[in-house]
């Protein structure tokens, strides 16, 4: 640069140096804050779900499915009380939640825990946890959800009924525990019955196959959190991109993965905003 005029050198220094630097801070500042407006929405997927074995006085029952809410500096009450609102405008006649509720100690989280107790379905809100919440407190996560009116079915199975039929629904701990045991959630099933089956992970629908499963409901994934054009930094299955999100079949069952409504390391989301998902039964047989 020896002999090169100062003004040259400038342009230079603009054009090689500032002028792109300033382009890079100006996208990730874009970025950041359509992420921190985005993470802050509520969208709600409706899926229809037809199925042979959906007994006809089931056909157009409703389930609102929410998960991973990570209640904590990211997840007001202010925003639970939305996502609860939002559920309940729905009018559906089951909630299930998929876990990961809390990223506070349960103790810092009674508001979280007490605006959930206004979810109203006429038969019932039944969750199960998240790995998110095996980190020690998992006993009072479930005792704060039973005692504000959502019943923990883990490892557990029950029948819903309508006059003349009923569907299966049954759940299973977390499976990073190494503890579920899916029998229960399938007690006296036949391949011919609906069977509905609530776990935090998707990846659960490849470890355990039954060919009595016919939905399985998942969250975890958050959808990636970014997914710009179908790429995605980090999606928290083994089975990647396949498990972000949506309605994905595996063998017999479908899966329905919800990007869930929290967030988690950053409070942002990009081509990914928090659901709810209502998922609508069809069916008519008799
Ligand atoms: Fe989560």
């Amino acid at each position: 640069m020896k002999g090169v005029p100062l003004k040259v050198k400038v342009r230079l220094l603009k054009k090689i140096v500032i002028l792109p630097l300033a382009a890079v801070l100006t996208a990730l500042a874009a970025f950041f804050c359509w992420g921190l407006v985005e993470a802050a929405g509520l969208t709600v997927t409706r899926v229809d779900f037809p199925h042979p074995d959906v007994p006809a006085a089931f056909d157009g029952f409703t389930i609102a499915f929410l998960s991973d809410f990570h209640f904590g500096p990211f997840f007001s009450a202010r925003r639970t009380e939305r996502a609860v609102a939002t559920a309940n405008a729905l009018h559906p006649d089951l909630i299930l939640l998929g876990g990961d509720y809390v990223d506070v100690p349960p103790e810092e989280a009674k508001a979280f825990f007490r605006i959930l107790g206004g979810l109203k379905a006429p038969f019932g809100t039944y969750g199960v946890l998240g790995n998110g919440d095996y980190r020690g407190a998992e006993e009072e996560i479930a005792q704060r959800l039973s005692a504000n009116g959502v019943t923990v079915i883990e490892d557990r199975g029950l029948w819903i009924e309508r006059p003349g039929s009923r569907i299966r629904l049954g759940g299973v701990r977390e499976m990073g525990t190494w503890r579920y045991d899916l029998a229960p959630a399938l007690a006296g099933t036949k391949a011919s019955d609906f069977v509905i089956l609530l776990v935090h992970q998707p990846d659960f629908a490849e470890k355990e196959k039954d060919g009595r499963l016919d939905l399985e409901l998942a969250g975890h994934t958050h959808g990636g959190q970014v997914n710009l054009f179908g790429w995605s930094p980090s999606v928290p299955s083994s089975y990647g991109a396949r498990f972000r999100g949506g309605v994905v079949k595996v063998r017999e069952t479908t899966l329905v993965i919800s990007r869930g409504l929290g967030t988690t390391i950053l409070p942002l989301r990009v081509g990914s905003p928090p659901e709810i998902v209502l998922v609508t039964l069809r069916g008519g047989k008799t």
